[in-house]
């Protein structure tokens, strides 16, 4: 009968109770919020006049205290505490006694979890944007290097236009970018504090949320207290901003993995990124972005988890709501680490320019490019121009070569308009850096757009 609302039982819970019902083993992770919360309350408290300046600096003291011991490991963590708020007051009442017990006036453990657990996602949003900055940061040296490096690009998996690889990678920077701004907007649409809203309606006593909002670091209050409580839009919205940065992860994970094979040969990764097998002695397992591609399925399970548990809730807490940290926590841990050695492998992979070169002597990339010339030095409709160059790929695929080799006399055959100038149309580069359109990929148009992403990385 130790537990702080056992006030109307008469037995006291069960041990099987305890184990099931306890967060404290997950949610201490939120010591220092909570800590931190309680600090904030406390001041305020007293400034409103419902704590003595002695009473504060007792509290203070404590909690002090308190976060001391955990950070040294000397806490004791015990189920039967129910909640990491149950076991730090509990501890404080401890350590100085009555004042203590006047800590939780004008509050609920609902506010409580609400504002701790807030900003753990609130400084979550800007940790994980600092560290997508850093991959991009690696991923912009490696793409400058290769703007004039020519490789197939697809759509469908097959060979469809010579791009160079610099734009490759400007694709993701892109996806990235829109992570980051995603997470930004999260974090300022969301930088408001429950604090004060009691249990659900708030209460009675002359506080001052302003006050406690603006030393915890929130922008403003809550406008309504039964939707406050409840509310876990900001841990949906982390875990949907994670889930689609994954998401980009596992799009170009899949492409190490495949740029790694034999097939494609365009990259190595760095056997400190690498793994080995134990029974085939010759294999290099690209198992890091083989792993981020997987773990992109946990996350997605942890967002599906929590809307689950949100699903039907009626106002306002409910004890459902608890579920809501294991699954964020696993997100933003997975993610963190992810971000980690996905930037560490591409930093050390080795780049094999040739072999991407190469790949692009197949497949008739330079197509479209005899198409526009028909349609540009022919004056020929694009459709009929498409047509004539279906044919002359034919023409290529029988002689067993690549369309950028084909001899001009065949083509003259093929449609007596063809000039000798259509030959530099058809080398690689030249339809590379033909595409000086917004956006495209000629080198001159790749190098802007990577000045873009360094002047955004610069500015934030
Ligand atoms: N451990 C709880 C949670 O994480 C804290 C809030 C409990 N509130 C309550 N009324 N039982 O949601």
């Amino acid at each position: 009968m130790d537990k702080m609302w056992s006030g109307r039982f008469s037995v006291g819970a069960s041990n099987l109770l305890d184990q099931f019902n306890a967060s404290i083993m997950f949610d201490r992770k939120l010591y220092r919020e909570d800590i931190e919360g309680s600090l904030a309350h406390a001041a305020m408290l007293t400034k409103q006049g419902i704590l003595t300046t002695e009473e504060l600096r007792q509290i203070t003291d404590g909690l002090n205290q308190i976060m001391k011991e955990i950070e040294a490991g000397e806490f004791e963590w015990n189920i039967h505490d129910e909640d990491i708020h149950m076991g730090i007051e509990k501890r404080l009442t401890a350590l100085i006694g009555d004042a203590g017990k006047k800590l939780h006036t004008a509050r609920s453990r609902n506010d409580q979890v609400a504002v701790d657990f807030r900003r753990y996602v609130l400084r979550k949003n800007l940790e994980i944007a600092d560290a997508v900055k850093l991959l991009m940061q690696e991923m912009l040296v490696v793409a400058l290097k290769h703007t004039e490096t020519l490789i197939p690009g697809m759509t469908h998996l097959q060979h469809a236009q010579p791009i160079n690889f610099g734009f490759h990678l400007g694709a993701y920077l892109s996806m990235f970018k829109r992570d980051i701004e995603r997470l930004q907007s999260s974090y300022e649409r969301n930088n408001i504090s429950p604090l004060g809203c009691a249990a659900l309606a708030g209460t009675p006593h002359n506080i001052d949320r302003e006050m406690s909002a603006e030393l915890l670091g929130f922008d403003s209050v809550s406008v309504n207290c039964l939707d406050t409580v409840s509310d876990r839009d900001f841990a949906l919205e982390i875990l949907f901003n994670i889930s689609t940065l994954m998401m980009h992860i596992s799009r170009l994970s899949e492409e190490l993995v495949m740029w790694s094979s034999y097939e494609f040969g365009f990259i190595e990764l760095s056997d400190e990124y690498s793994t080995g097998s134990s029974i085939m002695p010759q294999k290099k397992n690209p198992d890091v972005p083989e792993l981020l591609r997987g773990k992109t399925g946990r996350v997605y399970g942890s967002l599906m988890g929590l809307l689950t548990v949100m699903k039907g809730l009626p106002l306002a807490y409910n004890k459902d709501t608890q579920e809501d940290k294991e699954g964020v926590f696993d997100a933003v841990e997975t993610a963190e680490i992810s971000l980690e050695i996905l930037k560490e492998a591409i930093k050390t992979m080795q780049i094999k320019a040739e072999n991407m070169q190469h790949a692009c002597k197949v497949g008739h990339l330079s197509a479209t490019d005899l198409a526009d010339y028909l349609v540009e030095k022919c004056g020929i409709a694009f459709r009929e121009a498409h047509f004539i160059t279906g044919k002359a790929v034919a023409k290529s695929e029988e002689l067993n070569i690549d369309l950028s080799d084909l001899d001009l006399k065949y083509l003259k055959e093929i449609d007596a308009r063809i000039n000798e100038d259509v030959l530099e149309y058809l080398v690689l580069e030249n339809s590379m850096n033909a595409r000086t359109s917004e956006g495209g990929t000629a080198s001159s148009k790749t190098k802007e757009q990577l000045e873009y992403f360094k002047t955004f990385l610069e500015g934030k």
